[in-house]
């Protein structure tokens, strides 16, 4: 059932590691989900385990240090990484919106919040600049795709090279004769990717021209049917725009004419609207949507400043600004951590009611498992860069399979006591040096001989719940999931079936 959802976003086998001073650090390792059409995805996990990483390579705004190591991120047939990060923000960008933990430094301090709005308000409704963008879109990627994949041949081979250079230089010990012959070697790989990126910048360029080419004209033809489209609307309204002059002319009462009146500012309207949205308009649609987050009293609060609204109202300006683009995916990394319960709870239900609202599609970040369970239609659970555990919101609930979910649901505090049953005892690894297996073992008291050995592979629970644990492997003994966890699944299997 649940592969006839539309899948919006997909993410295949991402790996993702930064360059840091003390080597490579392997943030996000062999990722992959996917998001359905109007659904919420859930990524939990503790701090570090690459949530935001996964994020921000949505967004394509990860760190310069970060390299993508591997894997796409499909996004309406287009493969996301393979975008540039400028045309992502003119292309894709509006599509998906995110929300930061943070919401202060999402926020300008000294602009005032109606403005920051109406601002980005005006920015998304140019509806001319939206239809050339669309227009031109498919030939843009497609061009730019191309250049990425040149630049990604060359990036790759340069990075071997370099890779090459520092480990012979850094061999210790080395005596002169072996130093020159070094450099020789060096000198000759250089010589070797030289070619090299000359072949591949020849192998691209045909092709690149020819879209190069095809993408002027699409510009060309783009142009010419804004222009067109500009003519016609216009035209339209001026003919309209006569008839009510003439008919306000021959309007005899005053209520004959007030009519007239209202219906060529209606016109007007309708005419901005259609191409695009007035400073006037834009500042109606702007408190309209903070009405729509639940900002009271939006016309005095559209001229206050940031630090004159409190953490839970920052975010709810937060979210009005990534929904003046009208974005079809809604990204929330943490975005209620920095609240205190009560708000926390109030922004929750905000972006819940937004989304059914809008339809849009979700992926909500925390590393609380307590707060999903009223957001999430299925489950990530990420663990030192990896997904351990995928399923639906109820597999993950009432069914979990992999000690570390075990471990969240145990840390889950008692929704009476408010008291943190288990905290999950030692610390995330060290992500330069991800230990071998399961990353999880050192601090589960499940682990296995295996565990410590060999990567756990996926194994099926069901068709849409898949754990990496070898608890699942047929040979391993069987284990019960802690107390803890199987009364409380149980209590609210209860209170579920009352
Ligand atoms: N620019 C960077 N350079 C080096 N390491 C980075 C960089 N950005 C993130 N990391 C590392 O990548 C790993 C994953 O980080 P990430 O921010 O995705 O964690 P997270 O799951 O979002 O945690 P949190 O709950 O703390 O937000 C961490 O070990 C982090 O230190
Ligand atoms: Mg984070």
């Amino acid at each position: 059932m649940a592969d006839k959802k539309e899948k919006v976003l997909s993410v295949n086998n991402l790996v993702i590691n930064f360059k840091t001073d003390n080597g490579i650090l392997k943030a996000v390792r062999d990722v992959s989900f996917d998001l359905y059409q109007g659904e919420t995805l859930c990524i939990v996990g503790e701090s570090g385990s690459g949530k935001s990483v996964t994020s921000k390579a949505i967004m394509g705004i990860l760190a310069n240090n970060a390299i993508i190591a591997g894997g796409n991120i499909m996004y309406r047939g287009e493969n996301l990484l393979e975008v540039s990060e400028d045309e992502f923000y003119k292309i894709r960008g509006h599509k998906i919106g995110m929300i930061f933990q943070d919401p202060l430094s999402s926020l300008n301090p000294i602009v005032k919040i109606g403005d920051q709005i109406t601002e980005a308000m005006m920015i998304n409704s140019d509806k001319l600049k939206l239809m050339y963008n669309d227009l031109i879109s498919d030939d843009l990627i497609r061009y730019k795709n191309t250049l990425a994949k040149m630049n990604i041949a060359i990036d790759n081979e340069r990075k071997k090279l370099d890779a090459f250079i520092a480990e012979t230089q850094s061999k210790e010990g080395r005596s002169a004769e072996q130093k020159a012959a070094d450099a020789k070697e060096i000198a000759q790989k250089k010589a070797e990717f030289k070619l090299f990126e000359k072949e591949t910048i020849a192998r691209f360029e045909d092709q690149a021209k020819e879209y190069k080419a095809k993408l002027n004209e699409t510009e060309k033809n783009a142009k010419v049917k804004v222009a067109a489209y500009k003519a016609e609307v216009t035209e339209e309204y001026n003919k309209k725009k006569k008839q009510l002059k003439a008919a306000l002319a021959s309007a005899r009462t005053s209520e004959e004419k007030e009519k007239v009146k209202a219906a060529l500012a209606a016109e007007k309207e309708e005419f901005t609207n259609k191409l695009h949205i007035t400073k006037a308009e834009a500042k109606r649609r702007a408190l309209k949507i903070m009405k729509e987050v639940g900002i009271p009293d939006p016309e005095r609060r559209y001229n206050q400043y940031p630090f004159e609204f409190s953490g839970g109202m920052r975010q709810r300006i937060v979210i009005a600004i990534a929904l003046t683009a009208s974005p079809e995916i809604l990204i929330c990394d943490e975005p209620t951590t920095a609240l205190d319960v009560t708000i926390q709870a109030q922004i929750l239900e905000l972006i819940n009611r937004i989304k059914a609202e809008r339809n849009l599609s979700c992926i909500f970040i925390t590393h609380d498992l307590g707060v999903v369970a009223n957001m999430a239609d299925r489950i990530a659970v990420m663990y030192a860069g990896k997904i351990v555990e995928y399923g639906t919101s109820d597999e993950i609930f009432y069914d979990p399979r992999h000690p570390y979910t075990w471990a969240l649901l145990s840390s889950i505090p008692d929704v009476d006591s408010k008291e943190k049953l288990e905290a999950i005892p030692g610390t995330p690894p060290n992500m330069i040096y991800p230990p071998k297996g399961d990353a999880f073992a050192a601090r589960s008291k499940y682990a296995m001989k295996i565990d410590f050995e060999e990567e756990p592979p996926y194994f099926k629970v069901s068709d849409t719940h898949y754990a990496a644990t070898w608890l699942l492997d047929p040979r391993a003994p069987k284990v019960e999931m802690p107390k803890i966890v199987s009364e409380r699944i149980r209590i609210s299997l209860e209170d579920k079936s009352v």
